[in-house]
């Protein structure tokens, strides 16, 4: 198995293990985004007046025809925390309402989701998934347990960050629907990592980052939202679009397209970075999705036996990123983002190898995560192998 790794600018000094915090852009992609960005410079008016709006439809055809989703139902965002916010403001939520919310859910969305519901005196329901999590039924079981006749919307990562969990989306889905309650997928690991397809998929709302599995440069990342609910949601950016009207162009997509004045490009590679990833491997982006996942899967087996930890879960649960617990509780966990984990900064430090140790307050854990990106093969693994025998027992 071979990495791919020319085709990145990744710094030759390092080892880097943390495509999931916030991927990385290979060359080729950035290239056509400075070409874009040279063409908007030389001519602002004529870029964002005239050209901008069929480039960005391109763009959508190429991202929808990947993930299984009407241009219709599929608008950009510069991010995933924004396609939560967008969603979450947007929705009617009234005093006594319950949003469901997994423990293992991306801090930054769960605090959009609080706030939301605090303003309306809704109420957050948390709920606790075991960890390590031996079976997805347990996900679904949890989740359903929870559900009660005031529950109007489930917050569900299709993969979580700090444990790296694959979650059961298409049942948790179904079984939400049938009990009246709306989906909010949080596909921020999903699109590059593992095959989506949105329409069958059938959630009231999924966003996802373009920049991190599918290596398109940062700030690109979309909102899918189902038809019946599409009159319902508005940008977290109120602009132009509330009020202009173009028969061609329904109101989803004149607010969602214009959010005020930005830099677009990272957008409009999309289909230069899914041409791009579709040359890698045999197969196409499958072949690649399907190499790193088994790349994932053969050094996350690797790493817990160094460790001496069990595996966490099992691998139907695991996508190109896997979390290991640490055995030590008695380091103080780090506040992210503010500080590193000792055992991570030692290894950038002493072995410059970059991965995340993530505190865990839900389990009163920490966590080492892998990620399994083109641009990574097992040498990778094996530097990190090395540094950590190196490391002072006492961080692990
Ligand atoms: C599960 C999950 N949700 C949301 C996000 C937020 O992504 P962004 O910072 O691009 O909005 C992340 C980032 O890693 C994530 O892992």
């Amino acid at each position: 198995m071979t990495g791919h790794r020319a085709h990145w600018d990744l710094d030759e000094e390092v080892t880097f293990l943390n495509h999931g915090s916030y991927g990385a852009c290979p060359r080729v992609v950035r290239e056509a985004q400075r070409a874009w960005q040279d063409r908007m410079e030389s001519e602002p008016v004529r870029f964002f007046q005239r050209e901008y709006q069929d480039a960005l439809d391109e763009a959508r055809a190429s991202l929808g025809a990947l993930i299984g989703a009407q241009p219709e139902d599929l608008a950009f965002v510069p991010n995933a925390t924004y396609g939560v916010n967008s969603v979450v403001a947007s929705f009617p939520l009234r005093a006594g309402d319950e949003i469901l919310v997994p423990n293992h859910a991306y801090a930054a969305c769960h605090n959009a989701v609080d706030y939301f519901a605090e303003r309306a005196g809704a109420q957050v329901k948390v709920i606790p998934i075991p960890f390590p999590c031996e079976d997805p039924e347990i996900v679904i079981e949890r989740v359903l347990a929870a559900v009660t006749d005031r529950t109007v919307l489930a917050l569900i990562d299709w993969v979580t960050s700090p444990t790296a969990l694959m979650m059961p989306v298409a049942g948790l889905v179904e079984a939400l629907e049938e009990r009246g309650v709306d989906t909010l997928v949080d596909a921020a690991h999903g699109v590059g990592m593992t095959p989506l397809d949105l329409d069958t998929l059938g959630a009231a709302y999924t966003t996802g980052n373009c920049h991190k599995w599918l290596c398109t440069p940062k700030g690109s990342a979309f909102l899918h939202v189902r038809a019946d609910r599409r009159e319902r949601v508005r940008p977290a950016a109120i602009s132009h679009g509330a009020t202009a009207s173009d028969e061609r162009r329904s109101r989803f997509h004149l607010e969602f397209d214009w959010t005020g004045t930005y830099d677009p490009t990272a957008l409009l590679v999309i289909p230069d970075a899914i041409a791009f990833l579709e040359t890698l491997e045999d197969g196409g982006i499958d072949g690649l999705m399907a190499r790193n996942r088994s790349l994932c899967l053969t050094e996350r087996e690797h790493l817990a036996d160094l460790l001496r930890t069990p595996l966490p879960c099992p691998e139907s649960m695991i996508g190109t990123l896997a979390a290991i617990p640490l055995r030590n509780r008695d380091v103080r966990p780090a506040v992210w983002p503010l500080e590193e984990d000792p055992l991570q900064e030692w290894l950038w430090a002493e072995a410059r190898v970059e991965i995340p140790v993530f505190a865990w307050p839900a389990l009163d854990t920490r966590m080492i995560r892998i990620s399994a990106a083109a641009h990574n093969d097992p040498s990778d693994y094996a530097r990190l192998r090395e540094a950590l025998k190196g490391a002072p027992s006492e961080l692990l």
